[in-house]
């Protein structure tokens, strides 16, 4: 856990609060997943004015919908739901089938399309900044990542706050501020997406080895926080990194 946990969240609170005031309208994209959590928890307490959405992908758990009303009941807030284009999707899996991103990358990779990165683009449209639960010590793919970037295939700016926590602060966070969580993380998935593309890990395996396992881990982004095959990741000057 970070030496300074309490000088974390303070940064992370400051951050957020810039946010809120600095780059109006603003908005959260929750997975509703371990680290989606604390910033719920770190928005909602602190009344920040910043709107927090989900994919609704059509193949979550009903675990992780079950969020939906654990943060209603706990917040008395309402998380907007963006789905996917319903001819968009019957097309696909007429074509190709309901669990055709099994059978390569690229049928992975637009069935992501369809479901996540289109539903995306109508979240974010109007907006001056996104807010994500990334971290950088989740995935090779995240190394590098900042808290705040540039992300020109939306035009906007885009904040990772969680950049620098890591998997202990997170649920520090969460387990002392009875912040509540996804019942699958005590199941042994540390990292949540689409039921069909999410599975247990074994002890020792990495965080998001449960996520698309059959693939490579190179691949192992959704068009979220990737375009054209490129990582959005151009550094700000005004970085709140803390030391
Ligand atoms: S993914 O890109 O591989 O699916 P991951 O599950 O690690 O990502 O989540 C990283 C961040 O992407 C989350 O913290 C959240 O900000 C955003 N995100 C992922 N899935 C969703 C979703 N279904 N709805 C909204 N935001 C999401
Ligand atoms: Fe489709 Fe799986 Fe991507 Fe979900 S994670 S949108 S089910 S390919």
């Amino acid at each position: 856990m970070n030496d300074d946990f309490n000088g974390l969240v303070a940064a992370t609170q400051a951050t957020l609060t810039r946010i809120a005031g600095d780059f109006s309208p603003a908005v959260f994209a929750s997975s509703l997943a371990a680290e989606d959590m604390v910033l719920t928890d770190l928005i909602l307490r602190g009344k920040l004015a910043i709107k927090i959405f989900s994919l609704e992908t059509g193949r979550l758990h009903a675990e992780t919908l079950g969020m939906l009303d654990r943060i209603r009941e706990t917040y008395g807030y309402e998380v907007s739901l963006y789905r996917p284009e319903p001819a968009a999707v019957d097309a696909y899996v007429s074509q190709n089938g309901l669990n055709a991103f099994y059978d390569s990358v690229d049928m992975r990779k637009e069935c992501c399309r369809i479901r996540k990165v289109e539903p995306l683009n109508r979240a974010l449209a109007g907006n001056k900044a996104w807010i994500t639960g990334q971290r950088r010590a989740q995935s090779t793919t995240r190394a590098a990542l900042d808290i705040e970037e540039q992300d020109e295939a939306h035009g906007m700016t885009k904040f990772n706050p969680l950049a620098d926590w890591s998997e202990e602060d997170v649920w520090h966070y969460i387990r002392s501020n009875n912040v509540p969580y996804n019942p699958l993380h005590d199941k042994g998935y540390p990292s949540i997406g689409c039921e069909p593309c999410t599975r247990a890990i074994q002890p020792g395996e990495d965080v998001r080895a449960g996520r698309w396992w059959w693939e490579n881990p190179e691949s192992k982004e959704c068009g979220l926080h990737v375009v054209d095959g490129k990582l959005i990741r151009i550094k700000s000057a005004t970085q709140t990194t803390p030391a």
